[in-house]
């Protein structure tokens, strides 16, 4: 439960532990995740959908300790790189239950999705067919989706919308190669297609998307049938279920997902004479956002004529995605290090403990070199907010630890776990002689 309007919170918790000893004895800036959270938006996945195959997409957020929670949970893998397909065969992930994806894999990263036995390659784009076909040893054959443009427009902003033509993902459907596709895969006796793949966009609040790509997509398993006379047996519909950021707002339950869903596909398949084709779907952000939040030490507040500034020791190298999307946060302060300074006017502890009550609209911003590092806007904090306050900032478990990166030369934050009452280290603090250490010469 989380409360934009709740501004002073000594006591604030998460998995029974209070955020100020994690901030004890971890330090700021700090990614936390609530295991039990995150595990429960898997089980609620898997409840919806209870034939489905649920992969969870790694990109959002991946760790060692991530990938043991989905593989306990029973969940498959979406990879999209040789560094993820590393992390969770590291961790006994089984690789049959792994989906590898890319518009650009490296002759590397195919070699090693096929050594490894990989469940299913999604095939990109025309000439990954043979480059792929000629890597299968004799004797195998490599399970395929092939990723088509269903030509819907969905997603929070123009750089995570995927499912249009004039973006770079998958294989037109309107302008014919994704025919070609199928006809050419079909065609490769080491690979066997299993199905089609898309994947509309991130941050997708609505169901209306989603009944549209099915229809487009169960149309095209009728024309395999009737070009081929082969029926796919399974369809990849991918992410994109929007969260709440913001006390207001709703996301998309993974109940109404998949209500909306499984009945199109019944509806759409039956009228075209085709049996359900097996579904899979690929969340990233709905299974660990909003288990997630970040922990920050507030350095420096400066009041100027029109705003209030908050300034934290962390900012757009843990959390691009205000700059690069106009995401929106919301924060609040967890705890003091001391007790409440007195007001001006007057010494009372009654006084103090009303003055921290009194909020007032900040921006919190990060310690970077530009102006547009903000983390959020219209934040309510205590009127007397000072350095050394600590704050969390909510739904940071995707796109976070995922995206951070190093520049002004900051080390990435640690990911602490949080369960049962007891918090515990799973990716320790990025310090300044780990990036020292990739410089080799001058
Ligand atoms: N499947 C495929 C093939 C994808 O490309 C993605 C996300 C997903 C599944 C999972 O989408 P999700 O359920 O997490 O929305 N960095 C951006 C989001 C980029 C998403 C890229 N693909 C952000 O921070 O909003």
């Amino acid at each position: 439960p989380w409360s934009a309007t709740t501004v002073f919170t000594p006591a604030a918790e998460t998995g029974g532990v209070p955020l100020m000893e994690i901030v004890e004895r971890f330090g700021t800036p700090a990614y936390v995740v609530d295991e039990a959270d995150l595990r429960g938006r898997c089980r609620a996945f898997k409840d919806a959908l209870p034939g489905a195959d649920v992969a969870y997409a790694a990109k959002a957020f991946l760790c060692r300790a991530v990938a043991s929670w989905i593989v306990e949970e029973g969940l498959s893998l979406d990879v999209c790189s040789g560094g993820e397909l590393a992390i969770a065969r590291s961790i006994g992930f089984p690789a049959e239950r792994v989906i590898f994806h890319g518009n650009a894999k490296t002759p590397r990263e195919l070699q090693q999705a096929v050594d490894d036995g990989v469940g299913r390659i999604v095939i990109d784009n025309l000439a990954e067919i043979a480059r792929l076909a000629v890597l299968v040893p004799q004797g195998r054959r490599q399970k395929v989706l092939l990723r088509v443009i269903p030509d819907i427009e969905a997603g929070a902003h123009a750089a995570v919308r995927t499912g249009g033509e004039g973006q770079k993902f998958g294989l037109s459907i309107a302008s014919g190669d994704a025919a070609v596709a199928v006809a050419r895969v079909l065609g490769q006796p080491s690979l066997q297609l299993v199905g089609l793949h898309c994947h509309l966009g991130s941050q997708i609040d609505e169901v209306g998307p989603y009944v549209r790509a099915v229809r487009i997509m169960v149309e095209q398993y009728a024309r395999v049938r009737d070009t081929h006379g082969v029926v796919l047996p399974e369809l990849d519909l991918g992410g994109g279920q929007g969260i709440a950021y913001l006390e207001a707002e709703q996301g998309l339950s993974p109940h109404a997902y998949a209500r909306a869903v499984l009945t199109a596909l019944e509806e759409r398949s039956a009228g075209l004479g085709l049996p359900a084709p097996r579904l899979t779907v690929e969340p990233g952000r709905a299974i660990s956002g909003p288990a997630g939040l970040t922990l920050y030490r507030v350095i420096a507040v400066k009041r100027t004529l029109t705003r209030t500034f908050v300034a934290v020791d962390g900012g757009m190298s843990d959390n691009p995605r205000p700059s690069l999307y106009g995401a929106r946060y919301t924060a609040r302060l967890v705890g003091r290090t001391s007790r409440p300074a007195p007001p001006r006017d007057s010494a009372t502890s009654a006084n103090c403990a009303a003055s921290a009550t009194v909020t007032r609209q900040a921006t919190l911003v990060g310690h970077h070199c530009e102006a547009g590092d903000v983390i959020a806007e219209n934040v309510p904090l205590p009127a007397d907010i000072r350095a050394g306050d600590v704050l969390a900032v909510a739904a940071t478990g995707a796109y976070h630890h995922s995206m951070a990166s190093t520049y002004n030369l900051t080390g990435r934050p640690p990911v602490v776990a949080v369960a049962g009452g007891a918090a515990r280290l799973v990716v320790r603090r990025e310090e300044i002689e780990d990036l020292m250490r990739r410089e080799v010469g001058l």
